[in-house]
């Protein structure tokens, strides 16, 4: 029976050694290291097997036998526990030099753009008018010319009508020459009262020139109810120029003829750069025109489902980039579609 327990504890021995010379091997890697907890000290483990053994020793060996292991268990158990601390502050290291930040480094600056200044124009004129409560329309770029030219009181013949003022795709149909067949659109649509305005594109076939493209940008207004007059007309645009152009800004209401507006008037507005003096800007003038405006011709009330008699109303196309290159001193009109990026940034 003694050689029994001398046995065992050679065995005992031995797995001590194997399992330092195996540790020595998995060195700081915690994988091999847990591995190596497994392979002794688990429940198949080669420590935990020779326990097992131990029924086959006497009753007075089994004791010392029992109090050997344990000491062998704690202290593999202590060396394996050393180890695998080691090892998880040796990967924390790594991966900390890996993962290292140099907050000292100047970031990755992504170039911020804009929008178009025409865009911007657009944006700023939307915003003043649905602040005093006009809806956005929108209609066609390919127009039918009942719409933009018969039912605005154009007849065939109008010179507005000629090939050499407006695209035709067919006989009756067009790129708009104007935003206004959306007023057209828009009364057919919805009975008053009626408060819209239309930012759209236009074309017409003009030779390109520093005040002319065959392709710019309008915004109608229109707005009929009952008893609408002359004086809400002023009265909105004054409202509409103070707050694009400055509070001090005044307009000024010429006469002027638009076959679907009467009276038809062209409206100016208070030099930006001298207040009224005269000055380049304004060529001398002290004013400087912004739009077309009129009451809506009665004949196209009736033509668009709108009884005349019962109803009245105004309307004003106002030139896009004429405001931009009035609001930003823009000399030339083709800066606006040249793409330039010294030009645009700009407008930052
Ligand atoms: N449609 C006119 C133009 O293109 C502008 C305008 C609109 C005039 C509405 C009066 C009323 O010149």
């Amino acid at each position: 029976m003694s050689d029994t327990l001398s046995e065992m504890q050679e065995a005992l021995q031995q797995i001590q050694l194997d399992f330092e010379a195996e540790a020595k091997q998995a060195g700081l890697n915690a994988l091999a290291l847990e591995n190596l907890r497994v392979a002794y000290l688990g429940k198949k483990g080669s420590l935990t097997l020779l326990l097992r053994g131990m029924g086959k020793l006497d009753a007075a060996q089994r004791p010392l036998m029992g109090q050997a292991a344990n000491d062998i268990r704690q202290t593999l158990e202590a060396e394996l526990n050393g180890y695998i601390t080691q090892a998880r502050h040796a990967e924390q290291e790594i991966r900390l030099e890996a993962e290292a930040i140099d907050v000292t480094l100047p970031g990755q600056v992504t170039p911020l753009g804009c929008r178009h200044p025409l865009t911007q124009v657009i944006d700023q004129i939307t915003r003043i008018f649905t602040g005093m409560g006009y809806a956005v329309a929108a209609g066609p770029e390919v127009e039918y010319t009942r719409y933009n030219f018969d039912l605005l009181h154009i007849p065939e013949g109008h010179p507005s009508r000629d090939v050499t003022d407006t695209f035709y795709i067919t006989d009756d149909i067009i790129l708009r020459t104007q935003t206004s067949p959306v007023q057209v659109r828009v009364m057919r649509q919805q009975q008053p009262p009626i408060k819209i305005i239309c930012p759209g594109m236009v074309y017409r076939p003009d030779t390109p020139d520093a005040t002319h493209s065959p392709v710019f940008h309008q915004i109608e207004g229109l707005a009929v109810d009952r008893g609408i007059t002359m004086g809400d007309l002023a009265g909105t645009l004054q409202l509409y120029a103070r707050q694009l152009f400055g509070a001090d800004t005044k307009i000024r209401l010429r006469p002027h003829h638009f076959p679907f507006t009467e009276p038809s008037c062209e409206v100016d507005v208070s030099c930006w750069n001298c207040g009224g003096a005269g000055c380049p800007t304004c060529k001398g003038e002290g004013y400087v025109e912004i739009l077309g405006a009129g009451m809506v011709h009665p004949w196209v009330l009736e033509q668009n489902g709108i009884d005349p008699h019962e109803y009245s109303g105004f309307a004003f196309g106002i030139g896009v980039e004429r405001t931009a290159m009035a609001r930003y001193k823009i000399d030339d009109i083709r800066n606006l579609y040249s793409n330039n990026l010294q030009f645009l940034e700009q407008f930052k």
